[in-house]
């Protein structure tokens, strides 16, 4: 009986979210994919795991990865070719952004060349020392130009573990979150970790996403669905994955 238990606490899969909304699928533009092959390779294992559609997000930051639309639906087109000659691969394959919140990013907000997921959502995120003096302004800005901001991992943002309120405070300000599933293995550490699941059992997060860049995650990944504390932790919350079609 106790094995039929534990048996029956693991999750199968990640068909229960049916959407990715994070991952670095696109080659040779961030630290995600390095080859078609590669991008290939991970949407493969990505099906194999549940997921039937998948957004990618490419980095835009200034300074290491400066991509624009351009840039992006280039490599968008390349592996979407490749994919119509891979009848074995159906999950299909979607391209938004994600956009760190360094001084540039008010211009392409004001330039309105954001590539974003459904909903007109924006995914964003901060460096993980401290969060933009103009966080405040570029949340409301987004929000005034009919954006809504939706913030990746936010449990890795150890600053804002220390004063917890800030979470909330986010919240109120029009944020959406997304958790990453590698946080609650402890992949980014204990820390992580443990704010992982206490933002998760505060209601806080919206969304589950992979944040996918290579082999390695695939395989931690699949360890996540081995965990029962993990399958525990997620049954008992709804996410917003579905409303993305
Ligand atoms: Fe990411």
């Amino acid at each position: 009986m106790f094995n039929l238990f534990k048996k029956t606490a693991r999750l199968k899969d990640y068909s229960f979210l049916g959407v990715d909304l994070h991952s670095h699928l696109l080659p040779g533009i961030d630290d995600g994919a390095k080859s078609v092959t590669d991008s290939l390779a991970l949407i493969g294992e990505m099906q194999q795991m549940g997921f039937r559609k998948l957004i990618t997000t490419p980095h835009v930051m200034s300074d290491l990865y400066p991509n624009t639309p351009e840039t992006i639906l280039k490599q968008y087109q390349l592996v979407s070719d490749a994919l119509a000659g891979e009848p074995g691969i159906t999950a299909a394959l979607h391209t938004a952004a994600e956009y760190l919140l360094d001084e540039q990013f008010g211009q392409k907000m004001a330039h309105g060349e954001l590539l974003t997921l459904p909903g007109r959502r924006v995914l964003v995120e901060m460096s993980f020392i401290s969060a933009p003096p103009q966080l405040d302004e570029y949340l409301f800005r987004l929000q005034a130009k009919g954006y809504r901001p939706l913030l990746a991992h936010p449990e890795r943002y150890l600053f804002l573990r220390e004063s917890f309120r800030r979470y909330f405070d986010l919240k109120e300000r029009g944020c959406e979150f997304q958790l990453n599933i590698l946080s609650l293995t402890g992949y980014y550490g204990k820390h992580v970790r443990e704010n992982a699941f206490l933002l998760l059992r505060e209601g806080l997060i919206d969304f589950l996403g992979t944040d996918l860049h290579h082999r390695q995650h695939a395989e931690n990944l699949r360890l996540a669905l081995e965990d029962p504390a993990i399958a525990k932790a997620l049954r008992k919350m709804e996410f917003k994955n579905s409303e993305l079609g």
